[in-house]
């Protein structure tokens, strides 16, 4: 028979042990810290003119079977309005470079057809142009973001573009708009300079291109009441000094946001992995790659302390995610890929890690929205599915605007063959009425993770979660089993005062809220 003072050494023992041995998994979260707000713009989308992203994806046209709206596709619509997403980029991309905005005004059957000879070599027939455009971004209720064409295009082309959206006054370009039905300027601000002016959209040398961002920009006049904010081309990942010679090059006044671009791409360029079939290693090498882009921030954003130590200068990630082999018989030029839970992870990282860099770090946009490479909506000719990378921006959205919070963790590692990697990786925020939000990823496939949470700094009284996860990391959702990943309500954690114990799932994403 014990004692009760022989228990209560026992209780002092395990005490003593477990202050010895903290726990292997740790998240401490400054709770009441942070200056820093999470530009709710890093949780932006992009859709370009290539493969069923616009056509098919997005616009059928009026007079399509397919449930429309205006020639919009409802579930489409529904689905982006419900993601309630901040921004969307258009029309590319290298289309961007190849696009004659004039080409899409006026009535769609005298709009003039040309070759997407970027992708696929099909026939535009530009029915979905700045009107279209504009009117989505407003059924959907988002910010757009044009990109103008410096490749093909002239400094006279994309002036009189921006003055026929955004002018209010008399002139020929606002009132050609008025004349094809748009009364009021739409007042755009996010507006970029050519895109990839390095390789598709010119093949340009950055001093060169420095050059053009000039005349382009003087130009691309502020009309009255909408001051753009201008987002000269930027560099291809590595290449810092894409970054470096702009910014030395450019005026700082004549610039807001710098863009950058970087693709996850498992194996090479050359030889892609596949969407679906990958082993652990594959998985791990994919993430490992992804979480390459805060080293890369880091490094760009490095670059630009030195020409703007005052961070006034966006990086503007326009394009992000990753690039698999398109699915067996698809066009190869549409780029169709599949996505799963190994996705899923890719954004759920790449989303920590954007909010770390929320400083520099104005803009991000995945590539892209509908139907072309890390989508968050695939379709057939009618119906739609929600891919798991869709459900991790569902779960992240408390973090857009919330401040910036630091925190301490300790994560185990998971390894498979040569690739190791922390099998956590979190985000952590306060969203304006006080709440907590910690993003959790937990790409261990085959472990679930106790970790312990220090909720240091406020005195939290309930916390409620959601999640994903899924039986392997290749699970994905098809249009005969739409919901092998969805989100759903998450219960396995326990509070007691600023101490939280959540058990983390293997290969999930979690998201808990703490007030
Ligand atoms: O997103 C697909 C393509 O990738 C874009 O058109 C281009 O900018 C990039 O190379």
């Amino acid at each position: 028979m014990i004692t009760k003072s022989l228990k209560g050494i026992m209780v002092l023992a395990a005490m003593l042990v477990s202050f010895l041995s903290p726990a292997q998994n740790r998240l401490i979260v400054n709770a009441d810290q942070g200056d820093i707000k999470i530009n709710k713009h890093i949780y932006g989308h992009f859709a370009e003119h290539l493969g069923r992203s616009i056509y098919g994806g997005i616009w059928v046209g009026p007079d399509s079977n397919v449930p429309n709206e205006d020639g919009y596709r409802k579930d489409v619509m529904q689905a982006l309005i419900n993601l309630e997403i901040p921004n969307l980029r258009w029309p590319g991309g290298c289309f961007a470079d190849e696009y004659h905005w004039t080409d899409g005004i006026g009535d769609p059957s005298e709009r003039p057809k040309m070759v997407n000879t970027h992708w696929g070599g099909v026939t535009e027939d530009n029915s979905f142009g700045t009107h279209e455009f504009m009117n989505f971004v407003e059924k959907i209720g988002t910010e757009p973001y044009i990109t103008g064409n410096v490749g093909s295009g002239s400094v006279e082309e994309m002036s009189k573009w921006i003055e026929y959206i955004n002018f209010d006054g008399v002139s020929p370009m606002a009132d050609l708009r008025r004349k094809n039905g748009q009364e009021e300027p739409w007042k755009i601000k996010y507006w970029g300079v050519g895109n990839e002016s390095w390789g598709c959209g010119g093949n340009m040398t950055p001093e060169y291109y420095a050059n053009e961002y000039r005349r382009y920009a003087t130009f691309a006049r502020n009309y009255e009441g909408s001051k753009l904010y201008k987002i000269a081309g930027g560099a291809n990942d590595w290449d810092l000094n894409w970054t470096d010679v702009l910014m030395k090059n450019i005026p700082l006044h004549m610039m807001d946001g710098l863009s950058l671009h970087y693709y996850t791409v498992t194996g090479t360029w050359e030889n892609k992995g596949k969407a679906t079939e990958f082993d652990k290693q594959e998985y791990l090498e994919t993430l490992r790659k992804a979480a390459r882009v805060d080293e890369l921030l880091t490094k760009h954003s490095t670059i630009m302390d030195k020409y703007d130590p005052e961070k006034r200068i966006g990086i503007i990630l326009d394009e992000w995610g990753t690039w698999f082999q398109v699915e067996p018989g698809t066009n190869p030029g549409f780029l169709y890929q599949q996505n799963t839970m190994r996705d899923a992870h890719v954004a759920a990282i790449s989303l920590n890690i954007f909010n770390k860099h929320a400083e520099r770090l104005h803009m991000a946009n995945l590539a892209q929205t509908v139907n072309v490479l890390q989508a968050v909506i695939l379709t057939n000719e009618t119906e739609m599915i929600l891919t798991p990378t869709y459900h991790v921006f569902d779960l992240y959205k408390p973090h857009k605007d919330a401040t910036l919070l630091s925190h301490d963790l300790k994560s185990e590692e998971v390894s498979f063959g040569k690739e190791k990697m922390e099998a956590l990786n979190v985000s952590t925020s306060r969203s304006e009425d006080g709440t907590v939000n910690i993003s959790i990823a937990n790409i261990n496939p085959d472990k679930k993770i106790d970790l312990d949470v220090v909720l240091r700094g406020i005195d939290a009284k309930s916390v409620t979660a959601e999640f994903i996860t899924a039986p392997a990391i290749n699970s994905h959702n098809t249009f005969e089993n739409k919901e092998v990943v969805k989100k759903a309500d998450f219960k396995d954690f326990k509070l007691n005062k600023e101490n939280l114990k959540v058990s983390v799932p293997a290969n999930s994403v979690v998201m808990l809220r703490a007030k």
